[in-house]
């Protein structure tokens, strides 16, 4: 007896609902952390190496799945169908199937290995042609430090989920961790790299050449190791600039804050114990260096916009905006009251040197 659908109605149904849902996938918005826009070498030879993988993966699926089909209709059950010879196995099939699947495995394997060995492998360059970060994981937010750029202090420079880079220079990442395991990656300019606490991993990129003059490109990343409550919200930007740019954000970003005057809830309330202020009796550091905060685009480990509305949140309910967040440890509800969120607000945002780094 041929074979029928079980019910035509539901097979129109499902058919209806799989083109919505493709035709939906299709419209969806740009994707700032895709990995299909690849803007370094390494993130090439990865991007290179997936679509390899992928139309290997293409070829096998049809081949499979065309010799079923085939083998379903071919060989189906038939009126006058008698019992077929039973037999056990066919050596020289099983010798195909057990050698193609081995050729296809060395070959991707050689692939990876090879992709591996260009992306481990950093470039030499002269001293100055590199630029040194280190990257540390906090719950739940990025530190970056430069050992080489000396701030107003003689200290590293330091600032918080957003690290500016030079384009065209390797770019040599030391990746760690304060508290749990993280993962630093940002799609568009690297692999994946795990940020393990007493333990430095590394790696390198070098962006695509921006010409002097022409807009710095931000590019997003992700923490992508489970960490936490706030895992989702652990994520970072990365700028990269021009070389002229760069070294006008090195100087701006190394200087003391622009306003070194310190409200006094900052003290009263003890935002001094965790945040450091260049320049100001501020220099906790358990939570993100706060010296610039208004140069940059998001609060809260880009949870949020850097703007008077959500910053204002931010100060009122961080355990609302961000729960489990460390901040909300000591910032209750109502420990801040409207004036105090008021006059924190307008000293935070005053804290910005001057460029132009809103970039989108
Ligand atoms: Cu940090 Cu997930």
């Amino acid at each position: 007896m041929p074979y029928r659908w079980p019910n035509k109605a539901l097979f129109r149904r499902g058919s209806l609902l799989l083109l919505t849902a493709m035709i939906l996938v299709a419209c969806g918005q740009a994707t700032p952390q895709t990995t299909l826009n690849p803007q370094t070498e390494s993130a090439r030879t990865i991007y290179d190496l997936s679509i390899y993988l992928f139309w290997l993966g293409v070829g096998v699926f049809v081949i499979v799945e065309s010799w079923l089909i085939v083998s379903i209709f071919k060989y189906r059950h038939r009126d006058n169908d008698q019992l077929p010879a039973q037999i056990h196995g066919n050596t020289k099939v099983e010798i195909a199937w057990t050698i193609v699947p081995a050729i296809i495995a060395i070959f991707v394997f050689v692939l990876t290995f090879s992709a591996i060995q260009k992306i481990e492998i950093k470039p030499q360059v002269a001293a100055g042609e590199e630029v040194k970060v280190v990257v540390i994981g906090h719950q739940w937010w990025w530190e970056f430090r430069y050992p080489d750029i000396k701030d107003a202090n003689g200290q590293p420079l330091v600032t918080a989920n957003e690290m500016w880079v030079p384009s065209g220079s390797v770019i040599d990442l030391t990746i760690t961790s304060a508290d749990v395991i993280h993962d630093f990656w940002i799609p568009g300019l690297s692999g994946k790299r795990d940020a393990i606490p007493t333990r430095e991993n590394k790696i390198w990129f070098r962006a695509d050449p921006i010409a002097d003059g022409d807009k710095p490109q931000t590019y997003w990343g992700q923490c992508a190791e489970y960490c936490g409550t706030q895992h989702a919200y652990m994520k970072m930007r990365v700028v990269v600039a021009s070389p002229s740019d760069f070294a006008r954000w090195s100087q701006e970003q190394s200087a003391v804050a622009v306003n070194t005057t310190l409200p006094p809830s900052f003290t009263a309330k003890g935002c001094v114990g965790c945040h450091a202020v260049r320049g100001t009796l501020a220099a906790g550091i358990t939570g993100p260096n706060l010296t610039h905060f208004g140069s940059r685009q998001t609060i809260a480990a880009g949870t949020l916009d850097n703007n008077p509305t959500n910053l204002h949140a931010w100060l009122d309910a961080p355990n609302v905006v961000k729960r489990g967040n460390l901040m909300s440890a000591a910032i209750k509800d109502d420990t801040l009251s409207p004036e105090e969120i008021d006059e924190l607000v307008t000293y935070l945002l005053s804290l910005d040197p001057g460029i132009d780094d809103k970039q989108q």
